[in-house]
């Protein structure tokens, strides 16, 4: 084999669960346990032989996305995921041994990236009270700082940077980019797009995967300053939303009616889900995401290989401190929650 650069080759691939999904209850990714609109699927529908057969055109979508967000176009970019965003940003600002500030535990895209880019990471590790460390993360700002990764909500922690916490950071860091991923922002309904037109050091990920149930189709948005978003271009393949997914975006995005029926569905099940594993003597921590924690403790390792054998996944955080002992748990329907719930107190028993 020709060797990788170091980087990739000192770098593990992201978790994925092998084998298919069928009869599998998969609360251990996020995902919109109430799938996408069914006006998503009318919209592919109508997706005629020349929309295959061309590249997509973004202009629409964009202009769409602009006028929902009260941005120009110049400051917005689509992209495959916002996965695919994260790497495109650690493509374009870092150099090998510049520095990158994450929370930890966070979500491991970023930590992928930022290594394979070069970085030498600068974690800071959460309290037991879950708070944002901010703390932490100004204690580590120093000259070679090239990126802040906050993730508002936080996945896994549950945890969310207050926004003044967010604003004082932008301002001792205008030498740094901050990256704020806002891929579970709809479900708290607070996002700091707002916040672009101040300070030119931010970035906002957002992401289709989520609230608007698109995880398949592979969509996430890009808000920065226009000088940054073009710097991006460069990085971001030309062609590399494709068109089904473009349309599904474009179809989401119009129906807020199943937005706010999604928002509240996850509202309820995240409330069921926290109420039935407190009976069950858990204690849990309910996130402004779509997801619970609930704590297992000891067990957790034991109740977790126990719940896979019945095809029930939820996410073990115990290799990742101070979450040892904890699950996180998407908030899926009511039949998949009971599923879940069942299984627990029979295994716990
Ligand atoms: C914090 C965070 N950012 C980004 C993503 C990835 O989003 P996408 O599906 O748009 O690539 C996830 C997925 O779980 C996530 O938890």
């Amino acid at each position: 084999m020709i060797p990788p650069r170091k980087s990739v080759g000192e770098v593990t691939p992201y978790p994925l669960n092998p084998g298919t999904r069928r009869d599998k209850i998969r609360l251990d990714l996020n995902e919109s346990a109430w799938g996408c609109s069914p006006k998503v699927l009318e919209a592919l529908r109508r997706i005629e032989r020349m929309d295959v057969s061309t590249y997509p055109v973004y202009h629409d979508f964009l202009s769409q996305i602009a006028a929902q967000k009260n941005l120009p176009p110049e400051n917005i970019m689509i992209t495959n995921g916002a996965d695919d965003a994260i790497r495109i940003l650690m493509q374009t600002y870092i150099e090998p041994g510049d520095e990158v500030v994450v929370a930890e535990p966070s979500f491991g895209m970023i930590t992928l990236q930022a290594r394979i880019a070069g970085a030498t990471l600068r974690p800071v590790r959460y309290g037991s009270d879950l708070a944002f460390p901010v703390e932490g993360f100004r204690a580590v700002l120093n000259s070679k700082t090239r990126l802040l990764a906050i993730v508002r909500p936080d996945s896994p922690t549950g945890g969310r940077i207050r926004r003044a916490d967010l604003i004082d950071l932008l301002r001792e860091a205008p030498q740094a980019v901050v990256m704020l991923d806002e891929t579970y922002w709809h479900f708290c309904g607070e996002s700091c797009v707002d916040l672009l037109a101040e300070y030119p050091n931010l970035v906002i990920l957002q992401s289709f995967s989520k609230a608007y149930g698109l995880a398949g189709m592979r969509l996430g948005m890009v808000f920065a300053a226009a000088e940054s978003i073009a710097e991006y271009r460069k990085v971001n393949p030309p062609f590399s939303v494709n068109a089904l997914a473009m349309q599904a975006g474009m179809a989401a995005l119009a129906d807020q009616a199943y937005l706010e029926e999604v928002l509240q569905a996850v509202e309820t099940e995240k409330a069921y889900l926290a109420e039935r594993m407190n009976s069950l003597g858990l204690e849990t921590r309910t996130s402004p995401a779509n997801f619970v924690l609930a704590h297992i403790g000891a067990e957790a390792d034991r109740v977790h290989t126990a719940l896979m054998a019945q095809n029930i996944f939820v996410k073990n955080l115990s290799s990742q401190p101070p979450l040892e002992g904890w699950f996180r748990i998407t908030a899926g329907t009511r039949r998949e929650n009971d599923i879940l719930l069942n299984a627990l107190k029979e295994i716990l028993s």
